[in-house]
């Protein structure tokens, strides 16, 4: 593997946080799965495209861009979480699907050779740059010129209903600043203009920012989606500051809060992000 500038991240993804995104897979696709539509309507991949997927973990999307790819074009899945890129890599082979690869990598700072994709997309894996804008350009000189992205970052923290949910735990287990717009982690681009601004300084024209809604399935029923958002890192990293009667009166708390969003369809929470568009600088 290349050199590594997000260090925290890459012990994050390649710890607690990527495995348990890799041990899940399925429920973590079956949270995001919303945006895939309006992901690949923006991507519009046509046959014989190469598409670098920033971020792929488990690979869910990079498989759709090969499969839209073919017979001809390709994708590429590059992400710092190894326990992510197997799962990536074993999907892809039960699905055989043979024009994907994945690489171990970090998207701010892999050499990745100039002008080689005709694509870059992504599912919220540009949301984690120490430097954002040496990412972007990083990414921009990948595409030929004329190239296209299309990105999804997450958007402002209050239009997402796993938040609100867990906001009502928080005389129990304090956030402690987790979910503020602009911060470090999954909202750091949140900020309306922030992620548009940061790619067209780094380089990207036609920058668009379309704010998109989706709703994911977080588990069966109440109980189940309630352990699931404890145990992904968010709520595990709260957990693991309370006492144990506390986490039991907490999770109890979540359970009722998520109760309202069952349905026959499982628990079904609305998320929200920005789909950013662009295009690299004709030659
Ligand atoms: C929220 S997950 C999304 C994973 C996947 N795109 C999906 O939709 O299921 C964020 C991903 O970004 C990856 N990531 C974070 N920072 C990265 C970096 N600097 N370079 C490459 N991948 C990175 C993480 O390892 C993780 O797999």
């Amino acid at each position: 593997m290349h050199g590594i500038a997000n260090t925290t991240q890459s012990q994050a993804w390649n710890g607690y946080e990527g495995t348990h995104w890799a041990a899940h897979q399925d429920r973590w696709d079956a949270v995001n799965a919303g945006f895939n539509q309006p992901l690949l309507a923006a991507a519009a991949i046509t046959p014989g495209d190469h598409v670098l997927d920033i971020g792929c973990g488990a690979g869910a999307t990079t498989r759709l861009a090969a499969r839209a790819a073919a017979p001809h074009g390709s994708a590429l899945g590059l992400d710092l979480s190894a326990p992510m890129l197997e799962r990536a890599r074993a999907s892809a082979e039960t699905e055989g699907i043979d024009n994907v690869r994945f690489e171990q990598g970090d998207a701010q700072v892999r050499p990745l050779t100039r002008g080689s994709f005709d694509l870059a997309v992504s599912r919220f894996g540009v949301m984690f740059f120490a430097d954002p804008v040496a990412a972007f350009a990083n990414i921009a000189a990948a595409l030929r010129p004329g190239g296209r992205a299309a990105l999804l970052c997450a958007a402002e923290p209050e239009g997402n209903e796993w938040l609100t949910a867990l906001a009502t735990l928080t005389d129990l287990l304090p956030l402690n600043g987790f979910g503020k717009s602009g911060g470090p982690g999954m909202f750091s681009l949140s900020a309306p203009g922030a992620a548009a601004a940061l790619l067209s300084e780094a380089g990207l024209q036609n920058v668009r920012a379309e704010h998109v809604t989706a709703y994911g399935t977080w588990g069966s029923d109440a109980d189940e989606a309630a352990d699931f958002l404890l145990a992904s890192g968010p709520g595990r990293h709260l957990l693991t500051q309370a006492a144990p009667a506390i986490a039991a009166r907490a999770r109890t708390r979540l359970t009722d809060a998520l109760r309202p969003h069952q349905s026959d369809a499982g628990v079904r929470l609305r998320s929200t992000a920005w789909l950013l568009t662009a295009t690299a600088p004709a030659a």
